[in-house]
């Protein structure tokens, strides 16, 4: 048996009629851009996610560099972040020349909110807290300590479109939410894009028009701006998956339960209530001081996996320079240790089985 990390051929054949219908359908309409296919997005996400509004953008950075420029921030402004994630959460900060202040994690790999009010200086505009793997970060607290401090929370939900923390959806616990619709995001289109939801109207105006070079009408710009249009074809593709992505995500959330409920006590797992939130799990992360050697049985027994994220943004080289020494123990700690095992929707219970008695198998032997 192979075990895929992800099925994208899978999920196309399922869902081939319908997207050769739509890109049919907006092939003899001719709108490739701005069109209505990306308003009924927009409108289905605000609808679904409860949320005011909602701007499809050509991708989860450069929408994030929108909204860090909507919310009026200059060079050096600091944002507190985590360094256990994917580069572009820093990347998008640095690009405006503002300071990513860096947090470590916990043992649910998501901010330490316990180590943020330090950080807080009179540079500091905002927190950006990263919704791991779909797993919500401690909501409350943030929320508490931006208030206090006046600061904004910008949340970084690439991996959590459709997560609840208690009533609300991740996205709209913040002032403003950016989803990444990158085909290994759970809820994705067909290539590059990204959704920003906010409940300001406000900051709302600002990023419709920056997405769009600042253009109030054909020839009149207003504001900064720039090229980042969720195309219509994709916005139309992402109307078909949005019918599918509640179920996914259940889908996902009942092979996460059976992992955490069979995998050898040896390996550490995931940390989530399921009466707080309903966790999306876009990535199943496990922790092991074996992690290498577990990966490597997996490989051998053809069972894919991955490391999200194997060298913290501190330690990249794009970064060395700005972080120095800088100490982040749990995130270093970590990253040696930790595994994705697959999940996704198209997993047949065989193979969620076999990935869990491979795993318990390596930890049988090592004990021998
Ligand atoms: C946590 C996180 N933030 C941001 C991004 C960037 O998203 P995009 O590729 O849509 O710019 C990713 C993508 O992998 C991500 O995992």
């Amino acid at each position: 048996m192979r075990v895929k990390f992800t099925n994208f051929p899978k999920e196309f054949k399922l869902l081939r009629k319908d997207l050769n219908k739509k890109f049919n359908k907006i092939g003899i309409e001719g709108q490739y851009v701005l069109g209505e296919e990306l308003k009924k997005f927009e409108k289905n996400i605000s609808k679904m996610l409860k949320v005011k509004h909602v701007v499809g953008v050509g991708n989860w950075t450069e929408g994030t560099v929108m909204v860090l420029k909507a919310l009026g921030y200059k060079k050096n402004d600091e944002i507190i972040t985590v360094s256990n994630s994917f580069i572009a959460t820093c990347g998008a900060i640095a690009y405006l020349g503002l300071i990513p202040k860096l947090v470590d994690v916990g043992d649910n790999l998501n901010i330490d909110v316990s180590k943020i009010q330090k950080l807080i200086s009179k540079k500091t505009k905002a927190i950006m807290p990263v919704h791991l793997s779909g797993i919500p970060a401690d909501l409350d607290k943030l929320k508490k300590i931006s208030k206090k401090n006046k600061l904004h929370l910008i949340e970084d939900a690439a991996h959590a479109f459709g997560t609840k923390f208690k009533k609300n959806y991740i996205g709209t616990l913040g002032d403003v939410g950016i989803f990444s619709l990158h085909p290994r995001k759970s809820f994705h289109v067909l290539g590059d894009g990204g959704l920003i939801i906010t409940n300001n109207s406000k900051l709302y105006k600002k990023i419709l028009l920056m997405r769009n070079h600042g253009l109030r009408n054909r020839d009149l710009s207003v504001i900064w701006g720039t090229n980042s249009r969720l195309d219509n074809l994709q916005a139309g593709f992402g109307n078909i998956m949005l019918k599918k992505i509640f179920l996914w995500n259940k889908k996902q959330l009942d092979i996460a339960k059976t992992y955490s409920k069979n995998l050898s006590n040896y390996v550490k797992k995931p940390i989530f209530d399921l009466n707080i939130s309903n966790p999306t799990f876009h990535q199943y992360i496990i922790r092991t001081k074996y992690r290498n050697s577990l990966k490597k049985y997996l490989h051998n027994n053809k069972i894919e996996t991955a490391i999200h994220y194997p060298i913290p943004i501190h330690k990249q080289l794009a970064y060395k320079k700005q972080f120095g020494n800088l100490s982040l123990p749990n995130t270093e700690k970590f990253s040696k240790e930790i595994l994705s095992l697959p999940i996704n929707p198209h997993m047949k219970k065989s193979e969620v089985n076999f990935v869990i008695r491979k795993v318990n198998e390596f930890f049988k032997i090592k004990k021998k």
